[in-house]
């Protein structure tokens, strides 16, 4: 599979964007967070689409740049609420800043991202901003589903998964659709791509997810043990209740009806909680279910079988991914 292209390309357009503007404290963060790193994920999937439909790419870097540039000001102001200290392994904006630098930052990155959108031709320009407005609200939707689960304790897995849906699977679902849509290709075309997208964010999400807990600390680039320290309604925790026996589940909503100042006990004992009731495997399981429904809609794709083995591939590589 050949990724390295498109991220290389992504990464040399990315490079040429200059957000070394005054007022420094206003654009500094910008260009501290997009030049953090992270997968490129979301940018790559829209020029595969891209290339997927037309056999070229470099005409999606704009939407790609828009793609990437909208990704990292949901990270700005999801750090801000998840309270958190790490980023890409290195501190987050608010935290290297401050809070209000972080929401400006953010709210100027959301702005820039629609600009990119300036490069395309009016009903081009019209379809990527109407997907992309429909998407952005969807994702603040589904960031307020997530904290509104934090204080509930009555939620489902079936609420769990319609809220990753919004916060995280719409994203990765529009950034394919926008190559499409780059690509003039039609309506049904696009929306067999979303699809995919849609499925594979759902698997995307649920492997965060795990990492927060079993990811290895000193690679994985965020804090481990984020999400039960903020009492996060994940599937971990949801799956757990589920079939833990009275002990672990009434230990389990003891610890996450708590907000605490030294959170290790909490984290080890939750951990532990999860382990001893097989969660690992149940969300693994999970996972490659939601991969395995993302690559039925590529079937129904009128595209080249070694760009359908492209998509496979990323599926694939995004199931065992470790950060
Ligand atoms: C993090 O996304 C936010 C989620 C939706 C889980 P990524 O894991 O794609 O973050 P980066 O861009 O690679 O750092
Ligand atoms: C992030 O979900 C979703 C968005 C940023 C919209 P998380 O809160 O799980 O993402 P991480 O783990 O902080 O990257
Ligand atoms: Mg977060
Ligand atoms: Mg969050
Ligand atoms: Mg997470």
């Amino acid at each position: 599979m050949d990724l390295a292209k498109y991220q290389q390309s992504f990464l040399k357009y990315l490079e040429q964007q200059d957000f070394n503007r005054e007022p420094k404290n206003l654009y500094a963060p910008v260009d501290y967070i997009l030049q953090l790193g992270g997968k490129r994920l979301r940018p790559i999937l829209t020029l595969i689409a891209c290339d997927a439909m037309t056999n070229s790419f470099s005409e999606a870097l704009p939407a790609a740049m828009a793609v990437e540039t909208f990704h990292n000001f949901t990270l700005v102001h999801d750090d801000i609420m998840d309270e958190a200290p790490l980023r890409r392994g290195k501190e987050t904006v608010h935290h290297k800043w401050d809070v209000n630098t972080g929401i400006l930052s953010g709210d100027a990155m959301l702005i820039l991202a629609y600009q990119y959108f300036e490069n395309y031709e009016p009903i081009v320009f019209q379809k990527l901003a109407k997907l992309f407005s429909k998407t952005a609200l969807e994702v603040c939707d589904g960031q307020q589903l997530d904290v509104d689960f934090e204080t509930r304790n009555d939620v489902t897995i079936e609420e769990y998964i319609k809220m990753i849906t919004l916060k995280t699977s719409v994203l990765v679902a529009a950034a394919l659709k926008m190559g499409a849509i780059v690509a003039n290709s039609s309506e049904t075309e696009a929306d067999h791509l979303y699809d995919f997208g849609l499925n594979l964010g759902i698997a995307f999400q649920l492997q965060d997810d795990y990492l927060d807990t079993f990811g290895n600390p000193e690679t994985f680039g965020k804090q481990i043990g984020g999400d039960i320290i903020e009492n996060k309604k994940t599937y971990l925790y949801l799956k757990c209740l589920e079939v833990a026996n009275n002990e672990d589940k009434e230990k389990l909503q003891f610890f996450f009806n708590q907000k605490l100042e030294d959170n290790s006990i909490k984290i080890d004992e939750v951990t532990r909680i999860f382990e001893r009731n097989d969660i690992p495997n149940l969300i693994q399981g999970l996972i490659q279910k939601y991969t395995e429904e993302s690559f039925e809609h590529l079937h129904k794709l009128n595209i080249s079988e070694s760009a359908k083995q492209n998509l496979i591939g990323f599926g694939k590589y995004l199931m065992t991914r470790k950060v």
